[in-house]
């Protein structure tokens, strides 16, 4: 075969190599084996000696058209594969935007912690600080310092979870009273919200947890009138202007006097419902003048200062708010009850 034999077959079996392939590994052998420096057509090019000189500018211009036609073939061969490559993939990650979308559920605050943080707004804005207190608390803060020695009778008004001869579960958050006079000098004014515990059977209206937010106010000055005008100003922030507050006598050790205080029932107006059990009043919390015993024992001088506390039940709170009829709904966290919180 003729020098210019061989370039013609080499053209013809390479061109229709490069025709067909598997892939980018098999593509680039095939360019190798007929380009390549150990090629097919460096090999015809090495003979070009033994050619006469009219012939070798016409052979060497035949090798040039042979290895132009290859390298083209190359070029458009590694194309095609691009494309295809390209059309695998955009397949391969098609998204059906006609699917239903799957949405990520979001989490909701607890009713309580709704309540919980409008009562903590209403009284920011009156200007009081927010405490925290332990739940594990001792014996001394939960009733010793608000005037309840051991064996007082008046242990007996609230059954409590013992943790030994000196710790208990706090039965109260007016525990946080002496442990906030004691570090703080008057004026004071905080609110202690939390969880408290007593030994109390489950039912609908009782749990062995409950919550409560504790208010304190000392001052030179300090009256009466000053807790039942906060409070009055507290229920109408709560539950809206017309609501009507009603002042009971009450005892508690630790507030001389005392007083329970109801508002009138949100859902009928007073006139008696399901929810106020037909009285027309639901009752929300207990006050009274700071006891001259518990400022004594946290070395505040009772002849110069004098104050108010409250401790407002959280859990009645929420569910006459949100008309829940039983406790147990906010402890047993079913999502199916909570739920209807979201975005409240
Ligand atoms: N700690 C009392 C209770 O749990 C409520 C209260 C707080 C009463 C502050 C008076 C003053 O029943």
């Amino acid at each position: 075969m003729s020098i210019r034999e061989q370039l013609e077959q080499i053209k013809k079996d390479g061109l229709r190599e490069l025709e067909n392939f598997a892939d980018a590994k098999e593509l680039d052998n095939i360019r190798v084996r007929y380009l390549g420096k150990k090629g097919e057509l460096t090999a015809i090019l090495k003979q070009m000696g033994k050619l006469s000189a009219e012939e070798r500018p016409i052979v060497g211009q035949a090798a040039n058209e042979v290895r132009q036609a290859l390298e083209n073939a190359v070029q458009k061969s590694v194309e095609r594969l691009k494309e295809k490559e390209l059309a695998h993939r955009l397949a391969s990650e098609t998204v059906d935007v006609t699917l239903p979308g799957k949405s990520e559920p979001l989490g909701g605050l607890h009713p309580l912690s709704i309540v919980q943080n409008e009562l903590i707004d209403i009284f920011q804005s009156m200007g009081f600080d927010i405490v925290d207190g332990p739940e594990v608390e001792t014996d001394y803060y939960c009733f010793e310092a608000l005037n309840v020695p051991k064996d007082h009778p008046a242990r007996d008004m609230q059954d409590t979870f013992y943790l030994g001869d000196n710790l208990l579960l706090r039965t109260q958050t007016s525990a946080a009273q002496a442990r906030v006079m004691e570090k703080r000098n008057p004026p004071i004014r905080i609110v202690c919200p939390g969880r408290v515990y007593r030994a109390d059977e489950v039912d609908a209206t009782h749990s062995p947890v409950f919550h409560q937010m504790e208010g304190l106010v000392v001052d030179k000055g300090i009256t009466m009138c000053d807790l039942k005008g906060c409070l009055e100003q507290f229920a109408h922030e709560i539950y809206g202007p017309e609501t009507k507050v009603r002042f009971r006598p009450s005892f508690f050790p630790f507030t001389e006097p005392s007083v329970e205080v109801d508002v009138s029932c949100s859902e009928c107006g007073g006139k008696g419902c399901r929810i106020c059990k037909g009285t027309g009043w639901i009752e929300i919390l207990g006050a009274g003048m700071v006891h001259p015993n518990v400022l004594r024992g946290c070395g505040i001088d009772p002849d110069v200062y004098s104050g108010f506390a409250f401790g407002i039940g959280l859990d009645r709170l929420t569910t006459t708010r949100y008309r829940i009829s039983d406790i147990r709904l906010l402890f047993e966290n079913d999502e199916r009850f909570l739920d209807q919180f979201q975005g409240k």
